[in-house]
């Protein structure tokens, strides 16, 4: 029987439209509802207690919409907080090993490099994904802190010197590691797609996760029969924890869509 309720996704912020805009292409006709705890973004720099705190506040969040699936849309969570996900009455779905799988299917000389917020770093969890699928793998994994501030200000023009240098300096091991084949293990980084490619060269593959994520997903969706059978496109409403004034700015770019006022709505964290 088709399931017509929306998909749920969630993120710390605005990266999680990345994954939005891959399922947006791979499921038209699907409604999408999306929360961006834009009110404690960062999330990446905090302790895996708190982040495991915030993604099962995010997932009850989203199941209070009634969603039919939960993807959480961030390399944070799905590295040290899918486990909060355990019990959920829905199917779950995270970014990792969608893009661990690809990047395994694509490197041509087993060596893959890893970028991502420093939780997600740390806990190598892409790495050991990599090591499941390929042992022989060279894995050089690094975190980029300064990425996520970067998106969230609207700062990704490759041409900006700004941009630019902060790039180099964060890749310059993934530089050194001859990877032919390289993760953004966090789904704010496929926003600095056209840095990263113009620091690391042309040669090396990027794995944006959204987008084997949101094949994977609907995959899922199809062998189970809970794919929509609706033929309108897909409606979308936004849900933020701080103000959406600069959400909706961003939102529409990255989607390359006019996000408007009456498809954002502020809950207050309290409510979470
Ligand atoms: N998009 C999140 C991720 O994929 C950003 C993390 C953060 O909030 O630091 O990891």
């Amino acid at each position: 029987m088709a399931d017509r309720r929306a998909i749920g996704v969630f993120d710390s912020g605005l990266g999680g439209l990345t994954v939005v805009k891959e399922l947006a292409k791979a499921l038209p006709n699907e409604d999408i509802i999306y929360f961006g705890d834009t009110g404690r973004v960062p999330y990446g720099t905090r302790s895996r207690d708190t982040i495991r705190k915030y993604a099962a506040e995010d997932e009850a969040f989203l199941l209070s919409k009634d969603v039919k699936l939960i993807i959480a849309a961030c390399g944070t969570v799905s590295s040290v907080a899918a486990d909060t996900a355990e019990n959920l009455p829905v199917p779950f779905f995270e970014v990792v090993t969608p893009a661990a799988r690809e990047a395994v299917s694509l490197t041509k000389n087993g060596k893959i490099g890893v970028i991502g917020t420093a939780a997600t770093i740390k806990s190598a969890r892409h790495e050991k994904n990599i090591k499941a699928l390929m042992p022989e793998a060279q894995v050089t994994a690094t975190s980029c802190t300064m990425f996520v501030p970067l998106v969230e200000e609207g700062w990704h023009n490759s041409e900006d010197i700004i941009v630019l240098e902060t790039v180099k300096r964060y890749l310059s091991d993934i530089v050194k590691s001859g990877c032919d084949t390289l993760i953004l293990g966090c789904t704010h980084y496929p926003v600095l797609s056209d840095a990263i490619q113009k620091v690391v060269g042309r040669d090396v593959r990027l794995v944006n996760a959204g987008t084997a994520t949101a094949e994977a997903v609907k995959e899922y969706l199809n062998k189970n029969g809970i794919a929509t059978d609706k033929k309108d496109n897909g409606v979308y409403r936004f849900f933020v924890s701080d103000k959406p004034e600069s959400f909706r700015n961003i939102a529409s770019s990255l989607l390359g869509e006019t996000v408007d006022e009456d498809m954002v709505e502020q809950v207050s964290l309290n409510d979470l």
